[in-house]
């Protein structure tokens, strides 16, 4: 008995492969994979071997199949909501002045502490419902509304929880995220504190990387950098919410440590932005959080073009400054904010922010990687970037199965 080559074929449909220019475009296409991995991609004529001798054929000849969207900065974990703050923004306070004022991160932080892990599980689930909703196959969740020991690691276990054959997801630990309470004035001494929680979360198999807000209502650069050392000396990855709000050499931080990704970046500097692009540093844009802070200094989108580094689109899903439940509306808001195009947009969702989470099977169609993929109703790959809202998701498979 002779071995089907493929146990899954779809026929027909065009493919927006992102390997290639024009986003690697191939209508009238044929995209087959086995054991979960892609095993033919290209034109439906040129397909090898008989389709009768496959397992499952789908035929399309409707929509667009791009790689799975990629989510990855997010923190989709956390409890309650924070309306208020929004309402009190609208009327002229600033997100420093709320976050100096004990609102901002705090005011999740305590609606953290006071939910049982189920409560969290539960109300989180709605959010990562709605991002899958939209294409994520893969979705990076922080912590850092805990701020001890016990609720970050109640945050990544809820996150760990959300994993599984129908999404990956990537953990961040994020305990330096703001300075709790009762830490108040000890910024050096709750960094520490940090610091000797991580190998143990890690040995929980609970962080796949390590992440700081750098910044005057965060922490410091030396504060960043010893976090990042102590990651480092355990091998884990790093990434950072690098000059968002001012420049403090975030970018050239992440790049002294060859960090997966620097996140934020409207205020990067020439001279970072090509030690990022030296180190292979992914600049990671979040046009959700530009957007609801209505800020106006822009990411140095040029330099980076210029310099070659890789720019990543993300939802940052937050309670604060993004609350965005859509990959496709960040990818969205990056176009008309930040002037990408649409494909740079979709590269941005998809093979970017799989390197900017140091995934290198996925983010593209090619032969051998991940059959992760999802199905639009779209006439061109650009309408991903055009509407705003609207349901456009056909099917989602993720590892080669549907969901
Ligand atoms: O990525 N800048 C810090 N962290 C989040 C906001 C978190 C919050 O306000 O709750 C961000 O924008
Ligand atoms: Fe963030």
């Amino acid at each position: 008995m002779t071995t089907a080559p493929f146990d899954h074929l779809i026929l027909g449909a065009s493919l927006a492969t992102l390997d290639g220019a024009d986003y690697g475009a191939i209508r009238d296409g044929a995209i087959a994979w086995r054991d979960g991995l892609i095993a033919y991609v290209g034109p439906r004529a040129e397909l090898p071997g008989e389709p009768s001798s496959i397992a499952r054929v789908v035929e399309r000849v409707e929509g667009w199949i791009t790689p799975g969207l990629v989510d990855c900065h997010t923190h989709a974990v956390f409890a309650g909501d924070r309306a208020v703050e929004f309402e009190m923004r609208l009327q002229g306070a600033t997100y420093e002045q709320v976050a100096r004022a004990g609102g901002g991160i705090l005011s999740t932080v305590r609606a953290v502490r006071e939910a049982s892990e189920e409560v969290l599980y539960a109300q989180s689930k709605p959010r990562i419902d709605a991002l899958r909703a939209d294409g994520v196959t893969t979705l990076e969740i922080k912590s850092g509304y805990g701020l001890d020991f016990e609720n970050e690691r109640k945050m990544l276990r809820v996150a760990r929880r959300f994993g599984d054959e129908s999404l990956t997801v990537r953990t961040t630990y994020l305990a330096a995220h703001a300075l709790p309470p009762e830490y108040a004035g000890r910024a050096d001494d709750y960094i520490d504190a940090a610091i000797d929680w991580l190998p143990k979360l890690h040995a929980e198999g609970l962080v796949d990387a390590v992440d700081a807000f750098c910044e005057g209502i965060g922490f410091s650069p030396a504060q960043t950098r010893r976090l990042f050392e102590r990651a480092r000396a355990l091998g884990l990855p790093v990434k950072l919410h690098a000059d968002q709000l001012s420049d403090l050499e975030g970018g050239a931080i992440v790049a002294e440590f060859g960090g997966l990704s620097a996140d934020h970046v409207e205020h990067t500097n020439d001279a970072a932005v090509r030690a990022m692009a030296q180190a292979g540093t992914v600049a990671v844009l979040l046009p959700g959080a530009f957007h609801v802070l209505r800020e106006t200094k822009l990411p140095p989108i040029d330099a980076f073009r210029a310099h070659g580094v890789p720019m990543a689109i993300a939802t940052d899903c937050n309670p604060g400054t993004s609350p965005l439940l859509s990959l496709r509306q960040a990818m969205q808001l990056a176009c008309t904010h930040f002037r990408l195009t649409p494909e740079d947009a979709l590269r941005g969702a998809t093979v970017h922010a799989a390197r900017a989470l140091g995934l290198a099977d996925r983010g593209v169609l090619r032969v051998g990687l991940r059959a992760d993929l999802a199905l639009w109703r779209v006439n061109h790959p650009a309408e991903l970037c055009y509407w705003l809202g609207g349901d456009m998701l056909d099917t989602r498979w993720v590892a080669g199965r549907p969901h």
